[in-house]
């Protein structure tokens, strides 16, 4: 078995006698997989019912032929002209009413019959022809869903929003239960008043939005899920995947997941941004818990820079190779590029591909051909888990409700949960992400960052594992709202309030910058910790105080608690402290919990990521480091003395410090082959 190793094939863009020049130069880069007919649709179905798969034919089979194995798209994800314009209604339409015109991609609505009903026809036919392919080992369905257009607000997806709520909620006086539509006349009487919210004069219904939010997801899923059942009415067995885009707002990923059979992502590091290692690590380690620990496939990165951002900074030196290889030691069992030759023309000319404008000189194809040789060395790792004792409830629900209009501040969900993951991240600690419902038994401290709304029985589940003995880290802007988007009175948190030993009693925002744009916190453990963006009066019942505010009329009022709750412990962040102090905080409390790092001592900007008994060390930063280890190193195959890392270089020490000595043993046996 071997990791993966390729990227988007577009044979399409070139005339055949390209191709042959491409399968040569798989070999010579190691490719052994490559996505094949994601954007074909005007070219397998060029008028409607008319399906001509013969090019696809002979590019399967000399990619058969040359040893490749394919992903093979649906094609569903661009629709042709044709289709657009003997179903104009097809077309999504933006909050303002805009109608989003063909002539990019993803011009589809969701909730479209007539978009789905051809798509599927189009994946069905698909499977049909090549689910008996040697070359075919894996169908894709469509890509991103809800990359462009994640939700629609046309006529059409009025309609189907309309059905989902009856099924929701069976009655119109329910729903006006559940959106509080009292407030300021709202109140419907009958399913045919409601829309998509659309443009409003002002806030919309907060509720309403979240229930749009919540059947846009489901729309997209169930896109998802026409295609795939046409494409099992001819392929039972080969495995079925579709593109994720990492910790990405729109689709609720947890209610997916029990239909893929791999998890596969698309990650776009920005290489200018510092912290784009620590972005890339986050979204990986989601994509393994979305698997339940199992291996899933970087399915699309860059090799060097993107055409999408307003300023497209390549991968200097190996930093290509540094993120590929975090994507192995956090669980991929393989990487792939978009795309694998640079087109010459249309809107993604200048994204980097695999074969860059500038050819085989290059310093890109250089890195690629690198990278195909190192995956080799780690084929042994196929199947092997990342072992995490730290998961993070991450609720989609709650994150659209949390960042919606009318509060206090204007949450960045996303942006803060990386600040509480960066702690863990710089020490190297390995982290799980789970859904509110699922089993906590198995971690030692669950953090609940930002986590706005829940339901009593997450709040039930939450409560049950700190009882059992587990440590629980909850942060502000938690459980203020029950799943309607409606405050929880009394203190809000709800059950919580037993398990943390405190009730909220106010809110108190703090400026996004000035002189009221911060408070000090201060605390015999850990000093004085500058804070920002909130801050809370809290009514203790039992809970100990570890830090109190100090200054304004918050001075001396508890910022920072824990509580013993039956055999485990809940900690309480009322506010935001500096990264440097949220460091000092979430560690110490980690390990409180029992929660070791994978290595001390290493230098910041160093990985250590252990991957069931490999040991990834992974420099993402670009200066030379000393690693204050020994041990066989697979990349190199040698034994490495306290080695030097150069910028972006990676060692993968087979001599991990736990784990399975016997797979260690064997791995250094294949590095040595
Ligand atoms: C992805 C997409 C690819 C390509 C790539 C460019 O979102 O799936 O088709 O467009 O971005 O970065």
């Amino acid at each position: 078995m071997s990791l993966k190793y390729g990227g988007d094939y577009n044979p399409e863009q070139w005339p055949e006698e390209v191709w042959v020049e491409d399968v040569r130069l798989m070999h010579e880069a190691g490719v052994n997989f490559v996505t094949v007919g994601v954007f074909s649709w005007a070219l397998l179905e060029p008028s409607e019912g008319q399906f001509e798969f013969g090019w696809l034919d002979r590019a399967l089979d000399l990619l058969h032929e040359n040893g490749i194995s394919v992903d093979l798209g649906t094609g569903t994800a661009s629709p042709p002209p044709w289709l657009s314009s003997n179903y104009p209604e097809i077309l999504p339409m933006d909050r303002a009413g805009t109608t989003l015109w063909p002539g990019a991609r993803q011009h589809y609505c969701p909730s479209s019959p007539i978009y789905r009903e051809r798509a599927s026809i189009l994946a069905g036919k698909v499977a049909e022809r090549y689910a008996n392919h040697p070359a075919v080992i894996m169908w894709h369905i469509n890509n991103e869903y809800g990359c462009h257009v994640h939700e629609c607000f046309c006529d059409e997806s009025a309609v189907a929003f309309r059905t989902w709520l009856r099924e929701k909620y069976g009655s119109i006086d329910a729903v006006n239960d559940a959106w509080t539509t009292n407030f300021w006349s709202q109140r419907y009487t009958s399913f045919e008043q409601i829309l998509p919210p659309r443009v409003t004069p002002v806030f919309e219904n907060p509720s309403q939005r979240l229930d749009f939010k919540r059947f846009s997801s489901a729309e997209l899923f169930a896109c998802f899920m026409a295609e795939k059942v046409a494409v099992r009415r001819f392929s039972e067995d080969l495995p079925v995947t579709t593109n994720f885009i990492g910790v990405f707002r729109h689709v609720d990923y947890w209610k997916w997941v029990s239909e893929l059979d791999v998890i596969s992502d698309d990650s776009y590091p920005d290489p200018l941004d510092p912290d784009a290692a620590m972005g890339a690590a986050m979204s990986r380690d989601l994509m393994r818990s979305l698997g339940g620990g199992k291996p899933w496939l970087l399915m699309e990165q860059a090799t060097g820079y993107v055409n999408w951002r307003h300023v497209n900074g390549t991968k200097p030196g190996t930093m290509m190779q540094a993120l590929s290889m975090q994507a192995v030691a956090r669980g991929a069992d393989g990487i792939n590029f978009f795309q694998w030759r640079q087109s010459r023309g249309g809107a993604e000319k200048f994204h980097s591909g695999m074969i860059p404008h500038s050819g085989t000189r290059s310093r890109i194809w250089q890195n690629v051909v690198q990278l195909g040789a190192d995956l080799t060395k780690l084929d042994l790792l196929e199947g092997w888990s990342v072992n995490a004792e730290v998961a993070f409830v991450l609720d989609w629900e709650s994150w659209w409700a949390s960042e919606g209009d009318g509060h206090q501040i204007q949450l960045n969900f996303h942006d803060n949960l990386l600040e509480w993951y960066r702690p863990f991240y710089e020490a190297n600690i390995a982290v799980d992400f789970v859904s509110p419902g699922a089993d906590l038994s198995g971690y030692k401290l669950v953090v609940a960052a930002h986590l706005y709304l829940y339901t009593d029985a997450t709040a039930a589940l939450l409560g049950a594992y700190v009882k059992a003995g587990g440590t629980l880290l909850a942060t502000y802007f938690t459980g203020h709202v029950d799943g309607n988007d409606q405050a929880r009175l009394d203190g809000y948190l709800g059950t919580l309030q037993d398990v943390l030993g405190l009730s909220i009693d106010d809110f108190s925002a703090l400026a996004a910058t000035g002189t009221r744009s911060s408070i000090a916190v201060t605390s015999e453990r850990w000093g004085i910790l500058e804070c920002s963006e909130w801050s809370e009066y809290l009514r203790l019942r039992g809970a100990n105080v570890h830090a109190r505010f100090s200054g304004t009329d918050l001075d001396g009022m508890p910022a920072i608690t824990s509580h013993a709750h039956g055999r485990g412990t809940a900690w309480y962040i009322a506010t935001r402290p500096n990264r440097a102090g949220i460091a000092r905080v979430v560690v110490e409390i980690a390990s409180s919990a029992g929660v070791v790092p994978v290595v001390s001592g290493l230098p910041l900007g160093v990985e250590a990521v252990n991957r069931g008994a490999a040991l990834f060390l992974i420099n993402q930063s670009d200066r030379d480091v000393e690693i204050p280890l020994d041990g066989f190193d697979v990349l190199s195959n040698q034994q490495r003395f306290r080695p030097t890392l150069g910028a972006y270089a990676s060692l993968v020490l087979a001599n991990a410090t736990e784990g399975d000595r016997r797979l260690a043993a064997s791995l250094a046996e294949v590095a040595a082959r």
